[in-house]
């Protein structure tokens, strides 16, 4: 037995959960270790926000277990009401009641305090989310991302065992969005905060979260640190979907060796099968100009401060390289092509 000390903050156990034909979770098994910062990320409609209900207790599981730090709160043996399992909630749109001040709203799961120690709670979380002496607003004169960090205190205020963010920058603009997820990341540091964050964007997962669980179509492929996705995706759905990927068809030539449309290459793994698909970042990709080099310049993409150029080779292939923003190669130019370090492969059958 383990210790409800040594315990996740959040495991989840083999939960599943169907709508009609839809399988909106599929045998998840998930554990959020306390002190982690860990982003929940997948495309739309993987299950991402139906995980997040099912650990709070908004909606239950037909298949599984739910333990938060060590208790269980839902499982064959029944479900406990969410107001008995101590997490917090952000929301997407957010949900702050009109009718109460700043204060009010912060101070919503405190009431079992009595006023002295609750307002000092308030002054205190209002403090750590940048909005000391906003108590007595409206919410309603706000701006939005001042209103979304009242609900991010007011879900910190009780100090939940769990915290679960459900998209909550979305609904801000793109400037906005970067400053603010930096400063909720800050803000849970600070506050020593476990938090479960819902994103479907990768790069919030990545720039955020110390560990990112992938979800596509409700089953989990990969719960890892951000460099490990990155470098070392456990499918090809993983590897397509954190940073940019060009897949090249491969043939094993050794243990650790495979023959591409750019030569033989390195892998970061044993090769499993004959033929494999091989994952090339296009930063690992580096071209340079020989008038009577194997491949071809096809496009440019230029972004300021660096560019993708596509490539393609004598039997097809087509990949892209990003580098800095010079203009040294024009499309039509002929170059060499070399990838730097092992590349990921996966079986193709
Ligand atoms: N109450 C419901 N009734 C029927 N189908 C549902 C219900 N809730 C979710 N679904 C379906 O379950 C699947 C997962 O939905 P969910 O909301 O969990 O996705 P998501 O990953 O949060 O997507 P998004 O990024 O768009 O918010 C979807 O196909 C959705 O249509
Ligand atoms: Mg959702």
């Amino acid at each position: 037995m383990s210790r409800p000390e040594s315990a996740p903050a959040l495991r989840c156990r083999g939960v599943s959960r169907r709508f009609g034909d839809v399988v909106a979770l599929d045998a998840v098994d998930l554990d959020v270790p306390a002190g982690s910062l860990t982003a929940l990320l997948g495309p739309s409609g993987c299950g991402k926000t139906t995980l997040l209900r099912v650990v709070a207790g908004l909606e239950r599981p037909d298949a599984g277990t739910v333990e938060l730090g060590g208790r269980t709160v839902d499982g064959p043996g029944g479900s406990l009401p969410p107001e008995e399992r101590g997490v917090g909630l952000v929301f997407q749109e957010h949900a702050l009641f009109p009718h109460l001040d700043v204060a009010g709203n912060v101070g919503f799961g405190l009431r079992h305090l009595d006023r002295t120690a609750r307002s000092a709670r308030v002054a205190e979380v209002l403090d750590l989310v940048g909005l000391a002496g906003t108590g007595d607003r409206s919410p309603t004169v706000l701006s939005g991302g001042q209103r979304q960090r009242v609900a991010l205190a007011r879900a910190l205020a009780p100090a939940p065992t769990l915290l679960l963010l459900d998209e909550p920058f979305s609904s801000l603009d793109a400037a906005l969005r970067v400053a603010l997820r930096d400063e909720v990341r800050t803000i849970l540091r600070a506050a020593a905060q476990t938090a479960l964050l819902v994103t479907h964007d990768q790069e919030e997962a990545l720039s955020v979260a110390d560990r990112v669980a992938v979800m596509f179509e409700g089953r989990l492929h990969q719960v890892a640190d951000p460099q490990t996705l990155y470098g070392a995706p456990a499918t090809p759905a993983v590897a397509a979907f954190i940073g940019d990927a060009d897949v090249l068809p491969g043939r094993r030539a050794g243990r650790y060796l495979v023959d591409t449309p750019l030569g033989r290459l390195a892998t970061t793994d044993a090769v499993a099968s004959e033929e494999v698909a091989v994952v090339v970042r296009p930063e690992a990709v580096r071209l340079r100009a020989r008038p009577d080099g194997p491949a071809t310049v096809r496009s440019l993409t230029y972004y300021g401060r660096d560019q993708l150029v596509g490539v393609e080779t004598a039997d097809g292939a087509r990949l892209r390289a990003r580098r800095g923003p010079e203009r040294d190669l024009a499309r039509g130019d002929r170059v060499d092509v070399a990838v730097e370090g092992p590349v990921v492969t996966f079986p193709t059958h």
